[in-house]
């Protein structure tokens, strides 16, 4: 048990840090319903789909590649479906949400868990800072392709982190999407988080008068794959202080599972989680004309992507 587990009760749902992925779907039988998993080959993405195929879901796992897809999905046993997903290659989006459609699955649940941070130095894709482009440009591709595909009472959950804390103090800085001023490794990371927040925030207005719900999470902090563009000497102190202080992976993937699939939060929508509980993100993520100002550059991005 890690100090902070032990210092941290469970919250109003009856979960809490300590809780796993496991624990907080004892009890669901989840046949017949179907998930959409991104970076399924990794970390969080791996468990999450481990433990909702073990509940009996079928899961569609994305990767970059079709071979980390595979391999992840066969690593899980159950019906567990790879798809190719490279979210900062708007072809790639594009084709997986035509190979899931020609699929004829249709969703009860998106959960947009990959992701990539703190990149050390300024990379750009399409004109767009790459943390932003991958983490929520190419998210919002994927997600608004496949909306026609998710169920009536579906629900939309985004990986944000408390790191969206970090961004910029001016939130999204849409005089400069390509950082060309001020790039700095967090920041940019922390502005890619905000907008995971800002777009589920945005998409639950747009279903509002309908039951499906979007929320965004924050999975805690976990030793995972997501360290790798850390100094070395960052990742050995995490090493070293890792089982006082952070989740496991099991613990990690807790949240993002619960408010995919958890019965006591069908309702719930617009919010943020973090342990398996509500939690309040920083003032401006509760801006609705940010979000939906975010929605719209968004839109203008895509459309001035090279076409398919
Ligand atoms: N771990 C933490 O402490 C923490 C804290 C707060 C929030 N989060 C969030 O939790 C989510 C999962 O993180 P994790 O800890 O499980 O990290 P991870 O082990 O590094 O997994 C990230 C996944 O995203 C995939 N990915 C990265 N870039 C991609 C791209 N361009 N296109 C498609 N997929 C891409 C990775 O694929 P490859 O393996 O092929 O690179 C991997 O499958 C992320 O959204 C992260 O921001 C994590």
């Amino acid at each position: 048990m890690s100090l902070i587990q032990y210092f941290k009760g469970n919250g109003p749902s009856g979960f809490g840090y300590g809780s796993t992925a496991e624990e907080v779907t004892a009890g669901l039988a989840l046949a017949g319903t179907t998930v959409l998993v991104t970076g399924c080959n990794s970390g969080l993405g791996l468990e999450a789909m481990r433990v909702l195929v073990l509940r009996g879901a079928r899961v569609l796992g994305t990767a970059r590649t079709l071979e980390k897809a595979r391999a992840a999905c066969l690593s899980v046993g159950g019906q567990a479906v790879p798809f190719a997903c490279e979210l900062s290659d708007p072809q790639s989006v594009r084709a997986c949400v035509e190979a899931v459609k020609r699929g004829g699955h249709r969703f009860d649940a998106l959960i947009c868990n990959a992701g990539v941070m703190a990149l050390p130095k300024r990379e750009l894709a399409f004109g767009v800072e790459l943390q932003l482009f991958t983490n929520h440009v190419g998210h919002f591709m994927l997600v608004t392709g496949l909306l026609d595909r998710l169920a009536e009472d579906g629900r939309v959950v985004m990986l944000s982190s408390d790191a969206h804390k970090m961004a910029p103090r001016a939130g999204i800085l849409f005089d400069d999407l390509a950082a060309a001023t001020g790039y700095t490794p967090w920041g940019h990371y922390g502005q890619s988080k905000l907008a995971n927040l800002l777009f589920a925030k945005e998409l639950a207005r747009r279903f509002s008068g309908t039951r499906k719900t979007a929320n965004a999470v924050h999975p805690g902090v976990i030793m995972s794959n997501l360290w790798r563009h850390m100094p070395g000497i960052a990742n050995f102190a995490m090493g070293l202080a890792g089982p006082l202080v952070l989740k496991t992976v099991a613990q990690g993937a807790a949240t993002e599972v619960y408010v995919a699939v958890h019965p006591a939060v069908a309702a719930t929508t617009g919010a943020y989680f973090a342990d398996c509980n509500l939690a309040r993100p920083r003032a401006d993520a509760d801006d609705a004309a940010l979000a939906r100002r975010l929605w719209e550059v968004t839109e203008e991005i895509v459309a001035g992507l090279p076409p398919a």
